[in-house]
């Protein structure tokens, strides 16, 4: 198995600029192709590398020259972005578009029809299913048990990086019914090269990380809501009681209680169980468009 060295980003946000740093700067990509449909957020993400280089080489963890060679890998690409992965001959591609089932299906298959039939596909989502959105890479007329189907949807992946990405050490790997060994080890190689630590987890509603994390959050937006304790105690008795980095009501809105919102809805839908119930107060603050830190109010004020 050859090392990934040329990939495709799908998608400039937060994540995507997030994948594009450490793909060039850590895993040393020798070309990573950075694609969003919108030429705002495109130039948006590269301004945010640009920044994070520049504030790594300031603080001397690497040099100005890496800093450089580093942005110097990362290549924007605009609607044709599919068409330049294909004649870069990028071995994956990681997709961090929004998280809308019908987008992402639509990317998968615009993805296996326009990329070699050796390309990873790997999607950043935090929610929705892999087993679906590798469905979606079978063309039209082909049998789901056939061969030629299991080569197509066997090279999807999931590949689920935390925020910032940059920073969190972990990527969590997620493994279709559909996934091939080989595709999960190539992916798990390229988390390796990009400097994070791997975890597996079979393609459940939220994955382990999300099944695990969403239903603290909920809990303590219920216990908010219930007039426990006020939103400062709670959000210090996890940061000083057991050494969060961030209480849950603060981590809430820097995930976007948008996010956290469909995430336990998938929880909650995704096993029928009553106990990931969503917050009724949460639904409220979404209802008000009060989504967190990226809208300016959440629990707190921006
Ligand atoms: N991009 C790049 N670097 C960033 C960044 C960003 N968006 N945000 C912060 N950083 C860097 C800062 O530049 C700083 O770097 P430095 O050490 O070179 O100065 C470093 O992170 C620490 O930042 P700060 O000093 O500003 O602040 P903190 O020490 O409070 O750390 C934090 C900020 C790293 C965000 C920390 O509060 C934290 O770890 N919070 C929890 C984050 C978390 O749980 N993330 C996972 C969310 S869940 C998820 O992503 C899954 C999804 O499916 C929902």
């Amino acid at each position: 198995m050859s090392p990934i060295t040329k990939i495709g980003v799908i998608g400039a946000g937060q994540m995507g600029s997030g994948i594009a740093f450490v793909a060039a700067l850590r895993a040393k990509c020798s070309q990573v192709l950075l694609h969003d449909p919108n030429p705002t957020q495109l130039q948006a993400g590269l301004k945010h590398i640009k920044a994070i280089l520049d504030k790594d080489a300031g603080k001397g963890r690497i040099t100005t020259a890496d800093a450089e060679e580093a942005f110097g890998r990362i290549r924007p690409v605009g609607k044709d972005g599919i068409e330049e992965m294909d004649k870069a001959g990028v071995g994956m591609v990681v997709e961090a578009a929004p998280e809308k089932l019908e987008l992402k299906r639509s990317i998968f298959s615009e993805l296996s029809k326009g990329l070699a039939s050796s390309t990873i596909l790997a999607s950043n989502t935090s929610s929705i299913s892999i087993t679906k959105i590798a469905a979606a890479t079978i063309p039209a007329g082909v049998a789901a048990a056939s061969e030629e189907a299991k080569r197509t949807a066997g090279r999807v992946v999931g590949l689920h990086f935390f925020n910032p990405v940059p920073v969190m050490k972990l990527v969590e790997l997620i493994s279709a019914l559909q996934t091939t060994p080989e595709t999960l080890e190539s992916a798990r190689q390229f988390a390796i090269a990009c400097g994070k630590e791997v975890t597996t987890s079979q393609d459940v509603p939220g994955f382990v990380s999300n099944a695990l994390l969403m239903p603290f959050i909920n809990e303590a937006i219920m216990c908010l809501d219930a007039g426990t304790a006020t939103r400062d105690d709670i959000d210090k008795t996890l940061k000083l009681g057991m050494n969060h980095p961030m209480g849950p009501l603060q981590l809430a809105d820097f995930i976007g209680l948008d996010t956290c919102l469909n995430i336990q809805k998938v929880l909650y839908e995704g096993t029928g169980d009553s106990k990931y119930r969503p917050s009724i107060l949460l639904e409220r603050m979404v209802d008000a468009g009060w989504v967190g830190k990226k809208g300016g109010k959440g629990f707190y004020e921006y």
